[in-house]
């Protein structure tokens, strides 16, 4: 078979159909429309179904943390009557220590189910090492495929850990330097072996975390006899927003505010040999955040499974140095080293509370085991290595990606930048309209309605304005 990149590339459909056992055509349906919740319920199992599987996996169930000392640092930094009660879901708990274990909890289910003997993923994240942990479980091969360094072979800590996490579970790791031959390695790889593409994005990885949301309504309802109030997601590719929100939906939390946040780290570019280095995080930040949120289906699946933007209410922005400054925070006041990833969404939360009334209940909704390729001192230390200058102050004025970590000084210094959400509905159809779409039928403005999270006069709103600026 011929294996040049133009060749394999031309098969892509081909061999996603086999590797991940999904027909998408099927739910496909006029113009730009297809039916996400059939997608979703005719391949995945049933939510109480996935809870037993992971159950029986290992995954799942981890405890509900009040962080009473920060929750009352909070308090003192608001105004009278303000400052929000934090928890947290101590996914760290779960077996490879990451809510990432509810992804592959159900993807290896899957393949084994199905007759695999092996299973691939292509992630540098805790992804590889939640697949390698569960595939271990259920007797597959595995396969991780990892952007692990730049051009001159050098490459992140964090990375470099989870590499080692991988391989410790049995895995067979290849990493690559950064650049597109990432997704044709993972076709060749998929044709060659015939093994399971357990990507981020089919249903199967979005169906696993819906049990986190339901967890989390079940224990504040046992806890505190009361629904949460706002949830806030650490966003990236968006599964993890997605499969959330929509185990809040299914456990009746209707009126709960879905917030994303994301390490800002604008101006980096994540195909960029250089600029690979020069972020801190490698995951959780805006280079994944916003293009994913309005553009979800530029995955390696045919339609993502993964869409954010249906379920988002509000995304804000934290500094790198902030997310540092909550990591060193939840440690030394709570007793918790966790990190780095959830403590984006900590660092967001510690912001937000300030603002709300004391009375209000808000959930971080993740936390994830540390080491010491993800500790900021390993981080701190490489970004220097690498140019970047580290210094105390306000992050808020003082920030900037690739040049300056900026970690507060003091706690009043939390806080967060908003991105609109018609930005982001913008972005989305500013897509459809370059890419030559005119018209929308009502079956289409329905569906957009859908995807967006909003209604049809703001969606007519914003083309009718995009159309005008050409
Ligand atoms: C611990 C942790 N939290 C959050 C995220 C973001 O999840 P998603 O990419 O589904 O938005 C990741 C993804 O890499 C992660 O590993």
């Amino acid at each position: 078979m011929d294996k040049s990149y133009r060749a394999v590339m031309s098969r892509k459909n081909e061999i996603m159909k086999s590797s991940v056992g999904i027909d998408y055509s099927e739910f496909e349906r006029d113009g730009i429309v297809f039916d996400y919740e059939e997608l979703m319920t005719k391949t995945a199992p049933d939510i109480s179904e996935v809870a037993e599987i992971q159950k029986e996996a290992g995954v799942g169930c981890t405890p509900l943390v009040e962080l009473k000392n920060i929750s009352r640092l909070v308090r003192s930094h608001a105004k009278k009557g303000h400052g929000a009660h934090i928890f947290v879901k101590d996914e760290a708990a779960s077996l490879s220590g990451s809510f990432k274990d509810r992804r592959a909890s159900l993807s290896m289910y899957v393949a084994k189910d199905r007759g695999f003997d092996g299973v691939i993923a292509a992630t540098s994240g805790n992804y590889g090492a939640a697949v390698a942990s569960q595939a271990a479980r259920r007797g597959l091969k595995c396969i991780v495929l990892q952007e692990t360094f730049d051009s001159r072979g050098m490459g992140q800590p964090e990375i470099l850990e989870k590499g080692r996490a991988c391989e410790s579970y049995g895995a067979e790791v290849i990493q690559l330097s950064v650049g597109p031959e990432l997704f044709y390695y993972l076709l060749r790889l998929l044709e060659e072996t015939g093994f399971f593409n357990a990507s981020l994005y089919t249903p199967y990885g979005i169906a696993g975390v819906e049990t986190l949301g339901t967890e989390i309504v079940n224990q504040c309802r046992e806890q505190l006899g009361r629904d949460p109030d706002h949830v806030v997601v650490t966003h990236a590719g968006g599964g993890n927003l997605t499969g959330t929100s929509r185990g809040l939906k299914k456990a009746g939390a209707d009126k709960c505010k879905i917030i994303a946040a994301s390490v800002e780290l604008t101006g980096l570019h994540m195909a960029s040999d250089t600029d690979f280095n020069k972020k801190s995080f490698t995951t959780g930040h805006t280079g994944f955040g916003v293009p994913f949120a309005v553009a979800p289906d530029r995955s390696d699946v045919p339609r993502n499974a993964a869409r954010p933007l249906r379920y988002m209410d509000k995304y804000v922005l934290v500094t790198q140095g902030e997310v540092f400054f909550a990591t060193e925070i939840l440690a030394r006041l709570e007793g918790m080293q966790r990190g780095p990833a959830g403590n984006t969404s900590l660092a967001a939360a510690i912001a937000l509370a300030r603002e709300l009334p004391e009375d209000e209940v808000m959930v971080v909704q993740e936390t994830e085991y540390t080491g010491a390729g993800k500790a900021p001192s390993a981080q701190l230390t490489f970004a220097k290595n690498q140019g970047i200058e580290v210094m105390r102050g306000d992050p808020r004025k003082l920030d900037s990606p690739g040049e300056r970590i900026v970690i507060p000084q003091d706690f009043s210094q939390f806080s967060y930048k908003e991105i609109p959400m018609n930005r982001l509905r913008t972005s989305y159809l500013k897509r459809l309209l370059t890419e030559g779409k005119e018209s929308f039928t009502d079956q289409e403005m329905q569906f957009l309605s859908e995807e967006l999270h909003t209604d049809s006069w703001t969606i007519k709103r914003i083309i009718e304005e995009e159309s005008r600026n050409g």
